[in-house]
């Protein structure tokens, strides 16, 4: 399970379908090899396909190892290509994405669906890191938080009653497009997501909010400033070495 007591702001790579053995292996070295980097508060979500090669890589190491989806069937049995969340456990994955917006968009993901893949979750001690996000023409005809407000609606039941719960704030047009959402709008539709969610889980829950959305080492620490926001979730700069090494020195201040 993700647990920071250092006060650090969370840094969670996204790597989607991108690696290969030895690249893995040469950029898991080289953030390693840092101490600002290979820290509880930074963790990265890697292809299923490559789950096994980063827990042998990550033994004994402070980095966290994330997936990138989870099976919403629990139990062993006739799931053809499904990797479940006591399989995540027992390669020692602390945190899962659940519900990217590319989840959600190639591959229908429902909020039965999602809802499902964060109980499992929960009950093999990985952090479910629900994502959700307005698409472009919901921000360009201001309906932006209704959307979300439907997402956190979908998945609240499973939610209820958990200590902690993780949530990334991710516009879908600002992923992979170069465009960053302003700080304006990332602080806005950030207060409303914890207002949202104290009203839907009560003020005992710890609740951490994280921004996605074209996060480079340019921009990650004036978003990691903000105090309404409690990490960041990054797409292609956690593909390069130097761009995530940059991002996570915005955090660990
Ligand atoms: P980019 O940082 O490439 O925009 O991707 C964001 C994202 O989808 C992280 O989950």
């Amino acid at each position: 399970m993700l647990n920071v007591a250092t006060g650090a702001k969370w840094v969670l790579g996204n790597w989607k379908m991108n690696g290969r053995l030895a690249s893995n292996q040469r950029l898991l070295e080289a953030l390693l090899a840092d101490p600002q980097v290979n820290a509880g508060h930074v963790g990265l979500a890697v292809p299923s396909a490559y789950l096994g090669q980063m827990t042998h890589l990550l033994a004994g190491q402070a980095l966290r190892l994330g997936a990138q989806c989870v099976s919403h069937f629990a139990d062993d049995g006739a799931y053809t290509g499904e990797v479940s969340a006591a399989m995540l456990a027992d390669l020692g994955v602390a945190f899962t994405l659940v519900g990217h917006s590319e989840r959600r968009q190639y591959f229908a993901e429902s909020d039965d669906s999602l809802s499902a893949q964060i109980r499992h979750a929960y009950a093999q001690g990985i952090m479910p890191v629900v994502c959700v996000g307005e698409g472009l023409s919901a921000r360009e005809t201001g309906v932006q938080d209704a959307v979300v407000a439907g997402q956190i609606a979908g998945v609240a039941a499973a939610l209820a009653g958990r200590d902690r719960v993780m949530l990334a704030y991710e516009p879908v047009w600002a992923i992979g497009t170069g465009l960053t959402a302003s700080l304006g709008q990332i602080v806005a539709m950030h207060e409303k997501i914890r207002a949202c969610l104290l009203e839907k889980l009560g003020s005992s829950c710890t609740i951490s909010i994280l921004y996605g959305g074209s996060v480079k080492a340019d921009n990650a620490s004036d978003i990691l400033s903000l105090s309404e926001v409690d990490g960041v979730l990054v797409g292609g700069a956690s593909l390069d070495a130097g761009q995530f090494k940059n991002v996570c020195y915005g955090a660990a201040k």
